[in-house]
């Protein structure tokens, strides 16, 4: 017997049955490529037929009434990204994202080529690359799209700062202030505040009510929410009105870069004229926005008040600088005598 050629063929058989595994192996990574792509495609093909709607049609009515959705369509966003000559590698990313478990959590978004008009849709915060459905702990299965149970649903705070805390756009950033801020060292997040707790039927299919969370992201649009961010005290002492400002909000106040707080004091005469009239404005813009907890303290001149005035004090909220009168929120108000 040749040793030499029983040598040999044994490699030819090894280096076959070799290259027979890697065709199998490729055939198979291309076909699960292959489905990862068609669950994807069927994920964006469901959420435009209105199948996540369908299923889930309370989470859709808050998202759908949300800035989420509205992100791109947001004539306030559009008419500020028109000005920017390269909004698509600047802005867009963030209002028209691709699905942040995919591009990354943390890492800057990238701009998705369909759905523009969906701004964060569904698929941005919960479709993974295998096609499946992220989120907390599920109580039921679909046929639809497989369930995922992903702990960064609990505590969203490092979801959210994939696009409110990048640390190259600080004009979006209430993650920093946040970490930076007492508010983090207990069981608080971001879904404190803007996700409500609800225990109900997570989808139409589903048997169990259990406890989830509103998808409603209440924020600068929202009267209520305004009226918890923080709180007015005043003061009379000799010449001057101390006015004691206190921030009840997770983030830098007010959060975004556009909206301004005013703080006005009124002073007036026992029959209702007014008689002094000063105020302050808080924005981003002049640098004195309050940080998670602050209370700051401002002393307005009063040195011709006498007994019987009233002083008057009110913080008023505007989305924008050309917010016009009549649609500024009035977040607090107090009033004193001086007696
Ligand atoms: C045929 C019904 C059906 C359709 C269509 C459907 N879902 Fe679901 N979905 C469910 C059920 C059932 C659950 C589990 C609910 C529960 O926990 O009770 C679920 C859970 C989820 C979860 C949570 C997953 C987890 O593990 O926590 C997300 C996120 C989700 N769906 C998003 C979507 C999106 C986005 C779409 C559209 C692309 C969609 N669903 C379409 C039935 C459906
Ligand atoms: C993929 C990017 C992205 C992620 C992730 C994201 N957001 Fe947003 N969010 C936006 C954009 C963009 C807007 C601004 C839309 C606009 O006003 O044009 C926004 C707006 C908001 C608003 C403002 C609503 C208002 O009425 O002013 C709140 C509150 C908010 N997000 C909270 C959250 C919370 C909480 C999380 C985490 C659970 C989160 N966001 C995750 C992109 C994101
Ligand atoms: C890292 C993600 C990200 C990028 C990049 C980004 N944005 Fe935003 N944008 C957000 C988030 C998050 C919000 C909501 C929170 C806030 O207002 O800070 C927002 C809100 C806004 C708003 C406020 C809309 C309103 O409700 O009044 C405007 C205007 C805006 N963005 C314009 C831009 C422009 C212009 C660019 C490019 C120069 C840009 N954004 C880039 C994430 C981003
Ligand atoms: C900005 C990110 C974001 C967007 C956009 C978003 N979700 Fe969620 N979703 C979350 C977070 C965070 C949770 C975890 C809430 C919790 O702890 O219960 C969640 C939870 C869920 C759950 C599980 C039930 C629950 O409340 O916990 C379902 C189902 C779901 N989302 C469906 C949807 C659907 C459908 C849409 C679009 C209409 C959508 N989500 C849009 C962030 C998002
Ligand atoms: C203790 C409650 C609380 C927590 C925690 C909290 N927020 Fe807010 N948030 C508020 C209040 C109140 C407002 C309205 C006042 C304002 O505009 O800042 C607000 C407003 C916002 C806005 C709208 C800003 C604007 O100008 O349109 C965004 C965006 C936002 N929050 C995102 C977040 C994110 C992201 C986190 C997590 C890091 C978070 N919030 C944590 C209470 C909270």
């Amino acid at each position: 017997m040749n040793l030499k050629r029983v040598h040999f063929g044994v490699i030819g058989v090894a280096l076959g049955i070799l290259s027979c595994g890697l065709l199998i192996l490729t055939a198979n990574l291309t076909l699960r490529a292959e489905n990862e792509a068609h669950r994807l495609a069927e994920a964006y093909q469901g959420f435009q037929d209105g199948k996540c709607q369908s299923c889930h049609p309370a989470i859709w009515r808050e998202w759908e009434d949300s800035m989420h959705a509205n992100a791109w369509v947001d004539e306030i966003y559009q008419a500020a990204a028109q000005q920017v000559p390269d909004r698509e590698t600047k802005c867009d990313q963030c209002h028209a994202p691709q699905p942040i478990l995919i591009t990354g959590i943390g890492e800057m978004p990238k701009l998705r080529n369909r759905q523009r008009q969906a701004g964060v849709s569904c698929l941005v915060c919960h479709l993974d690359a295998e096609g499946a459905m992220n989120g907390p702990p599920a109580s039921a299965e679909t046929y639809f799209h497989a369930n995922v149970t992903n702990p960064i649903y609990t505590e969203p705070t490092t979801l959210c700062g994939t696009c409110h805390g990048q640390q190259s756009v600080p004009e979006h950033d209430q993650v920093s202030s946040f970490l930076n801020s007492e508010f983090a060292d207990g069981d608080t997040s971001c879904a404190t505040c803007h996700m409500p707790v609800v225990k109900r039927l997570q989808s139409t299919t589903s048997h169990e009510s259990i406890k989830g969370r509103k998808h409603t992201w209440r924020g600068s649009r929202s009267v209520t929410q305004l009226k918890r961010a923080a709180t007015l005290q005043i003061e009379h002492e000799t010449g001057q009105v101390n006015v004691q400002l206190r921030s009840r909000t997770g983030h830098v106040l007010p959060g975004g870069t556009l909206r301004i707080m005013v703080l006005e004091v009124t002073r007036l005469a026992p029959d209702g004229t007014e008689r002094q009239k000063q105020h302050i404005s808080i924005s981003a813009k002049n640098e004195n926005r309050l940080l998670p907890s602050e209370n700051r303290v401002y002393a307005f001149d009063m040195a011709s008040a006498t007994t019987g005035d009233t002083i008057k004090t009110r913080l008023i909220y505007q989305l924008t600088p050309d917010t016009p009168e009549p649609k500024r929120i009035l977040m607090a108000e107090k009033t004193l005598m001086i007696r």
